[in-house]
């Protein structure tokens, strides 16, 4: 499985020394609570699923999950050593049991089994990396999901209209059009198809001053043994 196809990444607000001011940056201009909420809702995380969080961040989602849904075995996966000290300090305050890997998105295979991950996600991470590795993130998620489990992906998707294409200008200009632009384009869900995954669905659409939101959906096939037991009586 190829890991780290980039031996560096971009900062959670493009350059080192903004880490410690993004949890207030995203909640000024992204309508942080209505994207969360949505995804955390969309993701309906139970007790005892295992469940990946691709470009953790700060933890905000995770600390959500961990508080709706106790018990649920959560890791947060980020290669910034900041951001994670971050993460941590936040998580001990909040008094939840959430794992972390320091780590990339790519590189999920050295440290989870194939097939054995209920659900993976992710939020505001993809628009940060190229399309080679936003691709390698999809297939490392599909190799380690089991066949059944599902993928959630909350970032800029496909800029709509005039409108939201304007203000997305401001992330551009922030992180770079090389990794900006496709997701712009609507490149995210053509590659989670690309990965192999099934009923792949755009199912929400959040404008934000700096521009649109998509909350995708995608699933891994059944293997054919789950098929076959499916139980259609009530
Ligand atoms: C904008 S922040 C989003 C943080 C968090 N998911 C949230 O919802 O607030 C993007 C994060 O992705 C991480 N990141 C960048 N490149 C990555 C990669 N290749 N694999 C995994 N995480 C990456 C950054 O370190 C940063 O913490």
């Amino acid at each position: 499985m190829p890991a780290a196809q980039e031996n560096t990444f971009t900062p959670a607000l493009g350059k080192h020394w903004l880490t410690p001011f993004y949890d207030l940056s995203i909640a000024l201009t992204t309508r942080e609570q209505t994207w969360r909420k949505a995804l955390v809702q969309l993701i309906s995380p139970k007790p005892s699923e295992i469940i990946l969080d691709i470009g953790c961040g700060t933890a905000s989602l995770d600390i959500a999950i961990a508080r709706i849904a106790p018990g649920v075995r959560i890791t947060g996966i980020d290669p910034d050593p900041a951001i994670l000290s971050i993460a941590r300090h936040k998580v001990a305050k909040a008094g939840v049991n959430i794992a972390f890997v320091q780590d990339y998105g790519d590189a999920l295979g050295r440290h989870f089994e194939i097939n054995t991950v209920d659900k993976v996600f992710s939020g505001l991470m993809l628009h940060h990396v190229t399309v080679q590795t936003k691709r390698a993130i999809f297939q490392a998620a599909f190799d380690v999901l089991k066949p059944g489990g599902s993928l959630y992906i909350a970032d800029f998707g496909e800029q709509k209209t005039p409108l939201s294409r304007t203000l997305f200008k401001t992330i551009q200009r922030l992180d770079g059009f090389e990794t900006t632009q496709p997701n712009a384009e609507g490149v995210l869900p053509k590659l989670m198809e690309a990965s192999g995954f099934q009923n792949v669905a755009e199912k929400q659409v959040i404008m934000t001053p700096v521009g649109s939101i998509s909350l995708y959906y995608a699933e891994k096939p059944m293997d054919e043994a789950q098929i076959r037991d499916l139980d259609y009586t009530n």
